[in-house]
Parts: C-alpha cells; structure tokens; sequence
C-alpha cells in the first residue's frame, strides 16, 4: 500500500437511486411505456438484493415523483397498480432478510389502497433491523423543505420552539428521512444529468455517478459499477485535498 492517507471512502452507508428511463426502454422495443415500469420492478429487486448483500444499510429509491402525477392518467393509474402489487408480493421477502420499509413523500396524496398496504408494510416491518429500504413516492425535495418549514412554523407559532432554536439538525429531524444518513451516492439512470427535485437538503455533499443504462437494464453488475466509482471518489466537504487526505495531485 503505497499511501498513508485516509483510505478512498468504503462502501456508502446510504444510496439513492433515481430510477429512470423506463417509458424509453419500452419506446425502443415498440412497447407501451407501462411495460417499462413493469420491467422496472424487476431492477428494483435486483438492486435491493445486491444493497442488502453487500450490508449496505440504507437504499432509498425514487419511484414516483409529486410532478409524476402530471402524467396521462392511464400511466398513472398503472404505476399504482404496479406498486401495490409489488408492495403486497414483498412483505415475505422483506421479513425473512430483516429490512425495514419506510416511505419518503406527500403520502395522503397517495390512493387509499396504496396507503393501506404501506401502513401495513411499514408496521409489519418497523422492528426489522437489517437494511432499511426507502420509497420516495409522491415525493419532492422542495415540497418536502416546506413542509418541514411549516411544521416548524407552526410549533414557533404555538410557542413551543423559538425560532433560534431551529439548527440544520432540528429542520432534518422534520424532514420525511428523519433519523436517516444522508446519501453518500445518489445513481441516476438513463442518461439525464438532474436532480429533478430528489433529495435536495439531504444530497448537500452526495456524490452522483450518471449513466446512460436505463433503469429496467440496471442490475447488480451496473449497481456494483457505480459503488467502484463511487470508492474512486475523493470527498473534501469544502476542505483542500490535503486536509481531506486525498493522494497528492501528480
Ligand atoms: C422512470 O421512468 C419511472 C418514473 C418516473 C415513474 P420514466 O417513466 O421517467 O421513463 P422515461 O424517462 O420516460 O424513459
Ligand atoms: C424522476 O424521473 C422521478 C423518478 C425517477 C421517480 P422523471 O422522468 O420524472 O424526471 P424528469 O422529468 O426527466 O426530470
Ligand atoms: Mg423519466
């Protein structure tokens, strides 16, 4: 070993995963966009299982988006339908390897049934210890911040926190991924290179890796691809290299 600097970061604690480019994936083999999602699920097995072997501790994964509402109805009522199904096929799963669901997002906007089965899931799983999998359904990195803000504003308001009192620590406690690390490496499929309002408080110092595979094509050698460049990775928070350990520039 040829350095004595701090080691290249190991595996990361917390992964976030924006699932994208299942409508293109079905376009390119003349299938409706919904074959995608349903291809998608398939990825989003593999990745979790790959997560939980490895022993990384939180995996969260964007699957719906608050703008994704926007979409044709008929897309969306699939994806529902698609995500019921999945979450109703994987109680099993998740109680035989220990993981923990949880749900980041505006959750009342969600249907009855969806909300029903996740409340489900989540009790049915909240003592698991393993690898704690996050959903972001309905969710939004800006309307999460003002809903946490309001909160906040509402308990100033009933004099029950002054404001002085509201650190960076106090505003994540009231965000959807309270008690959660950050994400040390956020993967974006699919080829776009954007956030599209994905964890926007908690990615302050993330690192992203991009690549053009799309989701429904992502499986555990992509997964495994971008934690290596992920290792590769130097991460300084706003300090010199030096003071971060990094190797000497050559
Ligand atoms: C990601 O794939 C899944 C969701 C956003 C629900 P897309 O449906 O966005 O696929 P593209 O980007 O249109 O290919
Ligand atoms: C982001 O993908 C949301 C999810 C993966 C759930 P989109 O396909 O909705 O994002 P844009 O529209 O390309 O930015
Ligand atoms: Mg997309």
């Amino acid at each position: 070993m040829a350095s004595t600097g701090s080691a290249p970061p190991a595996l990361p604690r917390h992964v976030a995963v924006i699932m994208d480019g299942n409508g293109r994936w079905a376009a390119l083999r003349g299938l409706p966009r919904v074959e995608g999602h349903r291809m998608g699920v398939r990825a989003v097995r593999a990745v979790s299982e790959c997560a939980r072997e490895l022993g990384i501790p939180y995996l969260t994964l964007y699957a719906f988006s608050l703008e994704n509402w926007g979409r044709p109805e008929p897309e969306v009522r699939t994806l529902m339908a698609l995500l019921q199904e999945f979450l109703g096929s994987e109680l099993p799963d998740l109680l035989r390897h220990g993981i923990r669901l949880r749900v980041i997002g505006e959750i009342p906007s969600l249907p009855l049934a969806v909300r029903q089965i996740l409340s489900r899931t989540m009790s049915a799983t909240e003592g698991n210890a393993g690898m704690t999998l996050t959903l972001g359904l309905s969710y939004a990195g800006r309307n999460e911040i003002v809903r946490a803000a309001r909160a906040l504003a509402a308990d100033a308001a009933a004099g029950t926190i002054r404001p002085e009192a509201v650190t960076e620590d106090v505003f994540a406690s009231r965000l959807d991924t309270a008690g959660m690390p950050d994400p040390d490496l956020v993967i974006r499929t699919s080829g776009e290179i954007r956030v599209s309002n994905f964890l926007l408080w908690q990615s302050a110092y993330a690192e992203y890796v991009f690549t053009d595979v799309l989701w429904p094509d992502f499986g555990k050698s992509e997964f495994l691809q971008a934690l290596e460049e992920y290792t590769r990775r130097h991460r300084r928070y706003g300090l010199t290299g030096e003071q971060a350990g990094a190797p000497p520039a050559k």
